[in-house]
C-alpha cells in the first residue's frame, strides 16, 4: 500500500526532527573540544607547569616562524647571539612607531651560544639554544609591571621565581620611556 500524502509529510517531519536531534547531540559533544582548541590557539598556551612563576606566561606557539625585529649580541660571560622576534601585533606596532605597545603584543628573545662556522673561520653562527625570553602585553592583567608579563625558559621549562623578580626591575630602570622595551626595529 502506498502511503497517503499526509502520511508522507508526517514521516518527513519525523525524519527532520531525528536529524535535528542527532545534529544537536553531535554539536554538544563537540563544543568542549572546540573550546579547548580555541583556548590552545590563544597567545599563551601550555599547561601550568610550563608557565612562568608570578606571571603565568608560556612559550607562544609558532614563535620560530615570527618576524625578526632585531638581532643582538651579548658580550662575555654570556657571549651569545640573539634575535628578538614578535607576533603580528608587535610587528605592526613597530612599523607604525606605536608606543605603548597594544595589548596582545608578544615579544620573544631567542638566544644561542656562538659557534664558529665549520666552513668559514671568520663566520659566527648560532650554536645550542640557551634561553627563550618572553614579554606579553596585557595592560590589565599585568598592571603592576607596566602591563607586561615576563617568562624566561631554559629547555622549554620556566626558570625560578627569584629570576622572574628581576625582569621588570631592569626593564623599568632602563627602558621605561619606551614602554619597557629595549629593542628597536632593525633598520
Ligand atoms: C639587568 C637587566 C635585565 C634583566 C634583569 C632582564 N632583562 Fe630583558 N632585556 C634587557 C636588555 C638590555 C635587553 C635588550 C638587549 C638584548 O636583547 O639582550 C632585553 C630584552 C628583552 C626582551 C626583548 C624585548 C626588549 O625589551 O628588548 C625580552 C622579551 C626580555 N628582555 C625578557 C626578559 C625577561 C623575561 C626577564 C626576566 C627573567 C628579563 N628580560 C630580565 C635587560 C634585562
Amino acid at each position: 500500500m502506498t502511503p497517503t500524502e499526509p502520511e508522507k509529510k508526517q514521516r518527513s517531519y519525523a525524519t527532520a526532527i531525528t536529524v535535528a536531534a542527532l545534529l544537536l547531540v553531535v554539536l554538544l559533544t563537540c563544543v568542549p573540544y572546540l573550546v579547548s582548541i580555541a583556548l590552545a590557539e590563544g597567545p599563551v598556551q601550555g599547561n601550568a607547569a610550563d608557565a612562568s612563576p608570578i606571571f603565568g606566561v608560556t612559550i607562544p606557539a609558532g614563535y620560530k616562524q615570527w618576524e625578526l625585529i632585531a638581532p643582538a649580541e651579548e658580550a662575555a660571560p654570556l657571549d651569545e647571539l640573539r634575535a628578538v622576534v614578535g607576533n603580528q601585533t608587535a610587528i605592526e606596532a613597530y612599523q607604525a612607531g606605536k608606543l605603548p605597545f597594544p595589548d596582545g603584543t608578544i615579544l620573544v628573545k631567542r638566544a644561542w651560544k656562538r659557534k664558529q662556522s665549520p666552513e668559514f673561520a671568520s663566520a659566527t653562527i648560532p650554536g645550542a639554544a640557551t634561553t627563550v625570553q618572553v614579554m606579553v602585553k596585557d595592560s590589565r592583567k599585568y598592571a603592576s609591571t607596566g602591563g607586561w608579563g615576563f617568562g624566561r625558559f631554559v629547555n622549554s621549562k620556566p626558570v625560578d621565581e627569584a629570576q622572574h623578580r628581576t625582569c621588570f626591575a631592569c626593564h623599568d630602570a632602563r627602558a621605561k620611556s619606551r614602554d619597557y622595551v629595549f629593542t628597536r626595529l632593525a633598520p
